[in-house]
């Protein structure tokens, strides 16, 4: 039988990498649960919509993955326009925490998650993968890193990607975010009591891939 496997942590502790290399050598999907919040965001902002009244645009948002995207970050389409990169700007990230917070938005993307996942043979990332959304997951990891090692890494994805921006930015607009993520009422960011936690500060992502691909094999 095929797995689900949950990859939850804060932002920047390599969530996405490990996730998605692990796919890849189990065969699994890779499925990125923070770009579903990402374009919810997006709507929002477009739309002039206020997060707390973001339900409804959760609810029918059209949200595809590309399957054959592979590389990183997932191809993502919002009734079919290519938001790839549009999710990802500072001000989008910021937006998808506020969005993130309200029970009704997700409601509407944890019943997408689970209907996506619900086969198995999927390696799905998030904050509440193993806590909310698949509580039953045969492999839950909790992956993170130092605040200062994530705001790193974000760093060098953002400078990689052209956007101007300096590292205090990062770093505050990190603490922000995992602030939120952490408080917010509804399914706040925490390990599941059964998750393995890893710190990934000087590990190599592929050691990690590897630990990780032997838990789902043995
Ligand atoms: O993972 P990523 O940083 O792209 O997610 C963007 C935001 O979406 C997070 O800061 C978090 O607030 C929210 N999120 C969530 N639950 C998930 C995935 C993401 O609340 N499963």
């Amino acid at each position: 039988r095929r797995w689900v496997v949950a990859i939850d942590g804060p932002a920047g502790a390599g969530k996405s990498t490990v996730a998605r290399l692990l796919a890849d050598r189990l065969g699994y999907i890779y499925l990125d649960s923070g770009a579903m919040y990402r374009c919810v965001a997006l709507l929002a902002l477009r739309g002039a919509v206020e997060p707390e009244l973001a339900t409804p645009l959760a609810e029918t948002a059209e949200i595809l993955f590309d399957p054959a995207g592979i590389g990183e970050p997932q191809k993502v389409l919002l009734a079919g326009e290519d938001v790839t990169r549009a999710i990802r700007t500072p001000e989008v990230s910021q937006l998808a925490s506020k969005v993130a917070a309200v029970p009704g938005v997700r409601a509407a993307l944890v019943r997408l998650q689970q209907a996506l996942g619900a086969g198995g043979g999927v390696v799905m990332e998030g904050r509440d993968i193993g806590t909310v959304v698949f509580p039953h997951a045969e492999l839950k990891v909790f992956l993170t890193a130092s605040p200062e090692e994530r705001a790193r890494r974000r760093f060098a994805e953002l400078e990689a990607r052209g956007e101007i921006i300096d590292f205090e930015t990062v770093l505050a607009e990190q603490r922000e975010r995992d602030e939120r993520d952490q408080t917010r009422e509804t399914s706040p960011l925490k390990a599941a009591a059964d998750a393995i936690t890893l710190l990934t500060d000087g590990r190599t992502i592929e050691e990690i891939v590897v630990e990780l691909a032997g838990k789902v094999m043995s």
